[in-house]
């Protein structure tokens, strides 16, 4: 099932999302719709607060669906480690057709649950620790825009508000 992405500035994007403390059929479920929306939607990592759902949850694919090794589920995620810089242009799909420049670690390594409950370890570079950066981000409430420098910033809340007047976000 394709649900619906929530856009700036709905509340939920920017609350902390909730811990999973239960790893059933139910939760599955939920996270199958996740890469469904994801995949629909042609992005490459999706959180829960973006499906409105503040829980911390989210799913990566680089590969957009063509490679199932590629498929990520994180759930209860957390960086362990990050190391050295990458300054990288960045999208959300929670901002359609905003793009940035966002300065990230170039390496993290995460822990996380897969949807059984699973603990593992993962390191990533480039694009995927881009990724799991800007999706734990999201899982704290914590939005691109904020990363990005105070110029940066207001270019970009001036142009969503034109867009909104615009009737066009
Ligand atoms: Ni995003």
């Amino acid at each position: 099932m394709i649900l619906k992405v929530v856009k700036y500035p709905e509340p939920v994007l920017s609350q902390p999302g909730e811990p999973v403390t239960e790893f059933d059929k139910e939760l599955r479920k939920f996270v199958a719709d996740m890469f469904e929306t994801m995949y629909a939607e042609q992005g490459i990592g999706l959180a829960a607060p973006q499906v409105a759902v503040p829980k911390r949850i989210t799913v990566v694919d680089l590969s957009m669906g063509k490679k199932p090794e590629d498929r990520l589920v994180l759930i209860n995620p957390e960086i362990i480690e990050r190391d050295g810089k990458q300054y990288e242009e960045e999208g959300c799909l929670s901002f359609p057709d905003i793009r940035e420049k966002i300065q990230r670690a170039f390496k993290v390594s995460i822990r996380a649950q897969d949807e059984y409950g699973k603990w593992f370890e993962m390191d990533a570079e480039e694009l995927l620790s881009r990724a799991f950066q800007h999706e734990i981000d999201h899982l704290d409430g914590v939005l691109f825009i904020t990363r990005m420098s105070p110029l940066k910033r207001d270019l970009n809340l001036r142009k969503i508000r034109k867009m909104q007047r615009e009737g066009t976000w």
